[in-house]
């Protein structure tokens, strides 16, 4: 039998350019036909290897997947930027590559997240969720998040609702 290795651990420097690419595929899956193409696309080229090479040393935690090998998705901590919520935490982001999403990677860098959080001292935290990102509200709920508060994200012409999912 094969054994696989996964590894939730800091991202690297020198990983820069595969996690460039897990962000431009999963935000293309996730939001093509939600977000308006033109910022989308502009989201995207914006987050290059130099930019991910910065955020391996920049203020947010970015942690990574890794399966034997393979950057397999991304997830960036750090201080809530809500101030008004009580919830010190938040989970900026968290995005896998579509062929290793369903598997329980998602749960497993999102318990590691959250960990990480809470012995950095954080009480608590927040994530952000555009509502009409079914997977990602069905996945946060199944997490035992609240649904805690609301905002609107501008895309364009576009407004789409986001959703507050808290852990006390
Ligand atoms: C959201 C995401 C991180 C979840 O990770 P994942 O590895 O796919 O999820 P897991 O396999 O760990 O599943 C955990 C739970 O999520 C839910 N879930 C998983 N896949 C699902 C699917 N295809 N449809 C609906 N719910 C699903 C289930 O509740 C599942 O629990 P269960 O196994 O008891 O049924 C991942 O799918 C992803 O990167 N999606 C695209 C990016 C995104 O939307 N990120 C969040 C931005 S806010």
């Amino acid at each position: 039998m094969k054994t696989v290795s996964i590894e939730i651990r800091p991202g690297e420097p020198q990983e820069a350019s595969a996690i460039a690419d897990v962000h431009r595929v999963s935000w293309l899956q996730t939001y093509g036909g939600l977000i308006p193409h033109r910022p989308l696309v502009q989201m995207v080229n914006r987050r290059d290897e130099t930019w991910w090479r910065k955020a391996t040393r920049g203020p947010a935690t970015l942690l990574v997947v890794d399966v034997a090998g393979t950057i397999a998705g991304y997830a960036t901590l750090g201080l809530s930027r809500a101030k008004a919520l009580p919830q010190e935490g938040e989970i900026y982001e968290i995005y896998l590559r579509p062929e290793y999403q369903g598997i329980g990677l998602g749960r497993i860098l999102f318990g590691e997240a959250k960990s990480l959080l809470r012995s950095l001292g954080c009480r608590g935290l927040v994530v952000w969720c555009l509502e009409d990102s079914e997977h990602a509200y069905q996945f946060f709920q199944g997490a035992g998040g609240t649904d805690i508060a609301e905002g609107m994200e501008d895309f364009g012409d576009k407004h789409l609702k986001k959703v507050g999912f808290a852990w006390n």
